[in-house]
């Protein structure tokens, strides 16, 4: 098993991606960093821990990470979590501190990918305190499309200094809009897997409900998570790249791969598999 890492701010998708890389037995689940972003910081910690107490897998440590303003409360609910959060256990392990970057020091070896799929403060600040990433997967941008201005994706949004600092300094593999566009969990996906997660996603699915012709969400984060758990799942292309101060990926002269393409349908069924209790 290859080691896992998920910088994560939860979140809806959050919580399905961190769901599915528990689950998965090709990976070692060794921590879950926090950030601030579609809640506060306070709340997205919080629901790491009731995440991973739901899930049984309180071994895994949760280390506090940057804060900043929450910005996605009308996507995922006050709390974070669909307003659903109370429905998962609390959890009475203790977080394992605030230094992210002291974390990654200690646990990134050659063998560990890191997924990043909230606002990428956490891992910029790490890029310029000398951490190296052996593979970084990161959620964010857009080609030439947004979801929070026309033009930019919510994580890049968020902090679109730290996303520069990322797409400069990390040769990520980037996961952007127009991939997970196409990635929904509708209403026969919702209805096959486990009901607790499903239940979360309630505020999300009405907030899509007037905006798309789409019934359900999209599971941007947990594309990511699957090219961590299954490398090759996602189809990637070598872009030049840059983050403007809008937070919009744009031409530039940063080499990215951007994963730009999937068979949906295969996984699809695999996230049903992992995701069924
Ligand atoms: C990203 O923004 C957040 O709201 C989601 O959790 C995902 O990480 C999609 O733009
Ligand atoms: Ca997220």
């Amino acid at each position: 098993a290859h080691r896992l890492i998920i910088d994560t701010d939860p979140g809806v998708d959050d919580a399905f991606a961190i769901a599915l890389a528990a689950r998965s037995p090709e990976v070692e689940l060794v921590g879950l960093t926090t950030v601030f972003g579609n809640v506060g910081l306070d709340l997205t910690t919080r629901n790491a821990q009731r995440l991973l107490a739901y899930l049984g897998r309180t071994d895994v440590p949760v280390v506090r990470g940057a804060e900043g303003p929450g910005g996605a409360a009308d996507v995922h609910g006050e709390d974070g979590l669909g307003g659903q959060a109370h429905t998962l256990p609390e959890s009475d392990t203790e977080l394992f501190g605030d230094d992210v970057t002291g974390f990654f020091r200690e646990r990134l070896t050659p063998e560990t990918v890191v997924v990043a799929i909230g606002p990428q403060t956490n891992i910029a600040r790490a890029l310029d305190a000398g951490v190296e990433f052996p593979r970084l997967i990161v959620m964010g941008g857009g080609l030439d499309v947004g979801n929070t201005t026309a033009r930019a994706e919510f994580n890049f949004w968020a902090d679109p200094q730290a996303a520069r600092t990322v797409i400069r300094k990390a040769n990520p593999i980037v996961v952007p809009l127009n991939l997970t566009h196409r990635c929904i969990a509708d209403a026969e996906f919702l209805a096959k897997v486990d009901q607790t997660l499903s239940n979360l996603t309630g505020t999300y699915r009405a907030y899509l409900a007037g905006r798309s012709e789409n019934e359900g969400i999209y599971v941007h984060d947990a594309v990511a998570v699957a090219e961590a758990i299954i490398p090759g799942t996602l189809k990637t292309t070598t872009h030049l790249l840059d983050v403007d101060d809008e937070g919009a990926l744009v031409e530039g002269k940063h080499q990215v791969e951007v994963a730009e393409d999937c068979d949906w349908p295969a996984l699809r069924a695999f996230m049903e598999q992992r995701l069924s209790v």
